[in-house]
């Protein structure tokens, strides 16, 4: 099978070209490079079943010209990251939303599949936890501009569902908690990648607010492993699921120590406010807590990396990052 990765010089997606690789389909990357780097597909670049295309998901005619070669589509081109969406509102809009709308729009004209990423974001000031694919979305003000990204992804899943029953496009979307391992960055906000940097840097470890927000960490050869899973089950498409790791639940305080304590830093643990660490535009959800019952039903998915296991695997690859 031809398979379109868009973000696949991302951290996820990267992964996720791997993984296909492997298990013998052929894999087309179209990235702008904007969060993503050639050095993730570094190790695959030159797999006699790989290509790459440096170009945007707005454009159309590239758009067009690449989905029509391809048979399936995993759509993870995005402004990811808290940061980059508070800092770059009007690009982090029209990527998720124009550049979403290219793809579903192509697919659905050439008759192709399609995986869509959505966020756990989605869920938003939701204090139900966990939160099960029917619970509600609830978002602040839109003068806050934290909450662009959950509503740019929303209305990707908006409009995937619309296309799924008005065109009969064979979409599934996925909700990603809380995402770790290898090739994250921590420039845009994600904190495992940036504490695990200021501990080994000697820097101060900096949690924003006072700590005690909740997250679930889920490796990203689990997330994989789950989306290739789904895009075999018929019956996924044309639904949502969860995809994280529920045993994984830890304050933000306690991932601060526990990174300090297996990088042996010396760092100090220090708290800034939200106003300061993001001058405006930000309010946070206090626990982020998946169910997973709906995809284990559809795919027997049971995470296999725990924060154990995944935390000392991605403080190993910044450390050789660093050193090389
Ligand atoms: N990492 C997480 O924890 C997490 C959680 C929830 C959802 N997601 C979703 O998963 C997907 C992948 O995220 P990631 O963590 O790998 O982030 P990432 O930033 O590493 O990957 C996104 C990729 O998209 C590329 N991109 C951005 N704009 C583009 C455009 N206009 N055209 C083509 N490529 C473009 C970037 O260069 C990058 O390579 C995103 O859709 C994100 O919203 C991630």
């Amino acid at each position: 099978m031809r398979i379109l990765i868009t973000g696949g010089c991302g951290f996820i997606g990267s992964h996720l070209a791997e993984y296909l690789l492997e298990r013998g389909e052929r894999v087309e990357v179209l990235d702008d490079l904007s969060s993503g780097s050639l050095k993730n597909v570094f190790g695959i670049k030159k797999h006699p079943n790989f290509s790459c295309v440096i170009g945007s998901v707005l454009d159309y005619q590239l758009s067009e010209k690449i989905v029509r070669r391809n048979d399936f589509i995993f759509h993870l081109a995005a402004a990811v990251g808290v940061k980059m969406v508070i800092e770059d509102p009007i690009k982090s809009i029209k990527i998720n939303v124009g550049g979403t709308e290219n793809i579903l729009e192509l697919a659905s004209r050439f008759k192709k599949k399609v995986l869509l990423t959505s966020t756990s974001e989605v869920y938003g000031k939701n204090e139900k936890i966990p939160f099960s694919e029917n619970s509600d979305s609830l978002f602040g003000s839109t003068k806050i501009r934290r909450w662009n990204y959950a509503c740019t992804k929303l209305l990707d899943e908006f409009m995937s569902f619309a296309y799924f029953q008005e065109k009969k496009l064979p979409v599934i979307v996925v909700r990603l908690f809380n995402t770790i391992g290898p090739r994250q960055t921590g420039e845009y906000g994600m904190v495992v990648p940036r504490f695990i940097r200021q501990a080994l840097g000697g820097k101060p470890i900096t949690v924003y607010g006072d700590g005690k927000q909740v997250r679930c960490f889920t490796y990203v050869t689990d997330v994989v492993e789950a989306m290739i899973s789904l895009t075999k089950e018929p019956a996924a498409f044309g639904d949502i699921f969860n995809v994280g790791n529920p045993t994984t639940a830890i304050t933000i305080n306690e991932l601060a120590k526990v990174i300090k304590k297996l990088t042996k830093s010396k760092s100090k643990i220090i708290h800034i406010s939200y106003q300061k660490a993001y001058q405006q535009g930000f309010a946070d959800m206090e626990r982020r807590v998946p169910d997973i019952g709906k995809i284990q039903k559809q795919i027997d998915f049971f995470p296999k990396i725990n924060l154990k296991e995944a935390l000392p695997r991605i403080i190993e690859y910044h450390k050789n990052i660093i050193s090389s």
